[in-house]
C-alpha cells in the first residue's frame, strides 16, 4: 500500500480573496479526484479571509483548510489577532505556527509557538509547527542545536499537557530557511541525519504523542522524489508549487 502523505499548501499571500475563491472553484473537481484516487492528504492553506469560504466550498470532501498563523491569546483586547476558536468556528481543522516569514515579520518566538500550539490543540486544530535554521547557521553546522533549541518551549509544554487527542497528529515541519522560495534543497544526507535526530528527540522528550514529521522548502515536482526517499518524511509543506494545480498533482502522485 501506498504511504499516505499530508502535502500542505500555504499559499502565504499570494492570491487575493476572489483569486483564492477563483482558484478553488476552477480546481475543484481535480483537487477533490486528486485527493480521493491517491488517497493522500491535501490541506490547502488560504489567507484568513478566505479559510470560511474554501472550507465551504470543500465542505464534505477530503481536502482539508488549514490557517497560516493564529493567536497565542484565546480572546480579548488584542487588535488585528484571529483567535483559535474563530479557526475552529470557521471550518479550519490545520494551523501553520512558527513559519519563519511569521517569525521575522511579528517577531513571534519559540515560547510564543508553544502557546499557540497548546491553545490550538485544545480547539481541536493540527498545529504544524515549522522549525529551520538559516544559511549561516547551516554552514557553521550548527542545525541540530538550532532545532533542538527552537523546539525546548514546544515540548516542555505539551509534556505538561496530557490530553493531545490521539487523532490530532500534530506536526513538526522541518522547513531551513535557505531552502524556502529558492529552489535549493538539502542533501539526503543531510536530511536523514535531520530526520533520524527529530525522530529520537521527540520520541524521547514527548513520546505519548503522536507526531507527522514534515519537510518543507523548495519542494517542487522535481525534487520530491528525492526527498521521498526519507522513510521518516511523513508529508510536505509546499510554498510556491502548490499555486499550480499541475504541480500540486505531479507533486502527490
Ligand atoms: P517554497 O515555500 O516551497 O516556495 O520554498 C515553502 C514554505 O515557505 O513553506
Amino acid at each position: 500500500m501506498n504511504k499516505r502523505y499530508l502535502f500542505v499548501n500555504n499559499w502565504k499571500m499570494n492570491l487575493s480573496f476572489n483569486e483564492t475563491i477563483e482558484f478553488a472553484t476552477n480546481n475543484y473537481d481535480r483537487l477533490v479526484e486528486l485527493a480521493t484516487k491517491t488517497e493522500q492528504k491535501i490541506i490547502l492553506c488560504p489567507s484568513t479571509e478566505s479559510i470560511y469560504p474554501l472550507a465551504q466550498i470543500f465542505k464534505e470532501t477530503p481536502i482539508s483548510i488549514g490557517a497560516q498563523t493564529v493567536s497565542r491569546h484565546t480572546h480579548g483586547a488584542f487588535t488585528g489577532q484571529v483567535a483559535p476558536q474563530s479557526l475552529q468556528e470557521i471550518g479550519c481543522t490545520h494551523c501553520i505556527i512558527g513559519h519563519s516569514e511569521t517569525k521575522k515579520e511579528f517577531t513571534e518566538n519559540d515560547k510564543c509557538i508553544a502557546q499557540k500550539c497548546v491553545h490550538l490543540l485544545d480547539y481541536d486544530i493540527t498545529p504544524i509547527i515549522c522549525i529551520g535554521e538559516t544559511e549561516q547557521e547551516n554552514k557553521s553546522e550548527k542545525t541540530l542545536g538550532v532545532l533542538e533549541s527552537q523546539l525546548a518551549p514546544l515540548l516542555n509544554a505539551l509534556n505538561t499537557k496530557t490530553t493531545v487527542r490521539p487523532y490530532l497528529e500534530p506536526c513538526i515541519a522541518y522547513e531551513p530557511i535557505w531552502s524556502i522560495g529558492t529552489g535549493n534543497t538539502p542533501n539526503i544526507a543531510h536530511l536523514d541525519t535531520i530526520f533520524t535526530w527529530l525522530t529520537e528527540h521527540i520520541g524521547k522528550h514527548a513520546p505519548n504523542i503522536s507526531w507527522k514529521l514534515l519537510y518543507g522548502g523548495s519542494i517542487n515536482p522535481e525534487s520530491i522524489s528525492l526527498i521521498k526517499k526519507i522513510s521518516k518524511i511523513d508529508g510536505f509543506l509546499v510554498g510556491g508549487a502548490g499555486l499550480d494545480f499541475q504541480k500540486i498533482e505531479k507533486i502527490v502522485k
